[in-house]
């Protein structure tokens, strides 16, 4: 998968001197983008919020390097989290787990837990392991404003965050550790980007919530590339699905993930009746579809595998997004448990939109 990414080991300093020196750096991870900071430092976590237009309640993951030590961010580990660990890191599955006393609350958003996880990303276990020498930890949630569309692209995040990112110059001269310094304090909202191109996996990380393994079992708080069928193999326990006392995650809100254009899912077999429909009205849509051919407007089509169509979901709804039209459809993907994370993401995409169809065809 990560074979053909090259690692600029120059970018990589600069990245880790920047994060030491509590300036925001984002990264590529195979799941999605990240928007890092020391997650020892609440300063530059707090940093994370104000740059994204977050929520300071909502608990962020600490990504570590592949042979950081577990014990050093959890306690109460359970022996499952440690075989979890063994079979997907570096992967994407984050697991939460009792946080220990001394992790800042900043990055568990108050809770008594802490959500952990080892990316795959080249790029990604080259700084983790170059930051404090691969002891810290960088809490990151993807590299997006709040709400909107998770970046698979270094692009994507420079789409975001527009001005606040740093020069290829500023990157390089951060190199020292000195300018850093200058470079974090004068900054303001700052932030590195490293460019690692395109996110392999496309969505999010699996979620699995092992705090409260003992009378919950594990809760799977979001559906990922990592299958609860997969973590049930190792584990030899299947995840339920979260009740109401399951740590909070964001990711979990009903309206997440979505583009600014409406978005509406529709079965294959509505589609083409309902897009000639909607034409007739004058109403311009932007087509994602898997299996229809294609329709007047703008149309992409994604492949007709889960992998492929979560690699390139986001990078299709934020292109579709810029087309200027009514509407965003998107042709429903199938059912079935291995389309389980793409569906969950357009199902959020899709929700803050639900009746506009309907209501497009009522109107005159
Ligand atoms: O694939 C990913 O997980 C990406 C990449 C960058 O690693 N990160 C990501 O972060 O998706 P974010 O913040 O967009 O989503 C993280 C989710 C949120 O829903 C957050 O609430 C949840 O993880 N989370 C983090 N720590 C938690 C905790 N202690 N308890 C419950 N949920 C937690
Ligand atoms: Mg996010």
């Amino acid at each position: 998968m990560s074979d053909s990414i090259h690692v600029d080991q120059a970018a990589i300093a600069a990245g880790a001197a920047l994060l030491e020196a509590g300036t925001l750096v984002a990264f590529p991870t195979e799941t999605v983008y990240g928007l890092g900071a020391d997650a020892e430092n609440p300063q530059a976590v707090a940093a994370i919020y104000a740059a994204k237009g977050r929520p300071q309640d909502h608990p962020v993951i600490v990504h570590l390097a592949p042979d950081a030590d577990l014990d050093y961010w959890a306690t109460e580990i359970p022996q499952e989290a440690r075989q979890l660990v063994k079979a997907f890191w570096p992967g994407p599955l984050t697991l939460i787990l009792k946080r220990n006393a001394h992790i800042p609350d900043a990055v568990s958003g108050g809770q008594d837990t802490v959500g952990l996880r080892c990316p795959s990303h080249p790029v990604a276990i080259a700084l983790l392991s170059a930051f404090k020498g691969g002891k810290g930890g960088v809490a990151a949630p993807s590299a997006n404003k709040f709400g909107n569309v998770s970046p698979t692209t270094a692009q994507h995040v420079r789409d975001e965050f527009g001005d606040m990112v740093l020069s290829d110059a500023e990157m390089a001269e951060a190199a020292h550790a000195a300018a850093a310094q200058q470079a974090a304090s004068a900054a303001g909202l700052r932030l590195g980007v490293l460019d690692g191109g395109s996110s392999q996996v496309g969505i999010e990380s699996t979620i699995l919530d092992l705090s409260r393994l003992a009378t919950h079992g594990p809760v799977l708080l979001r559906p990922g590339h990592i299958s609860d069928q997969q973590i049930a193999d190792v584990i030899g326990k299947l995840p339920s699905a979260p009740d109401q006392a399951a740590p909070r995650a964001s990711g979990t809100l009903e309206s997440h993930y979505a583009p600014r254009t409406p978005v509406a899912m529709l079965s294959t077999a509505e589609l083409a009746n309902t897009l000639s429909q909607l034409e007739a009205r004058g109403r311009r849509v932007a087509l994602i579809a898997w299996s229809a051919p294609a329709a007047a407007g703008p149309c992409l089509h994604l492949p007709a595998d889960p992998v492929g169509y979560a690699y390139g979901l986001y990078a299709a709804l934020r292109t579709q997004d810029q087309k200027g039209c009514d509407l965003i459809i998107v042709e429903a993907p199938p059912q079935d448990s291995s389309w389980l994370g793409v569906n969950d993401r357009l199902r959020r995409a899709a929700f803050g939109s639900s009746g506009i169809v309907e209501a497009f065809l009522r109107a005159k």
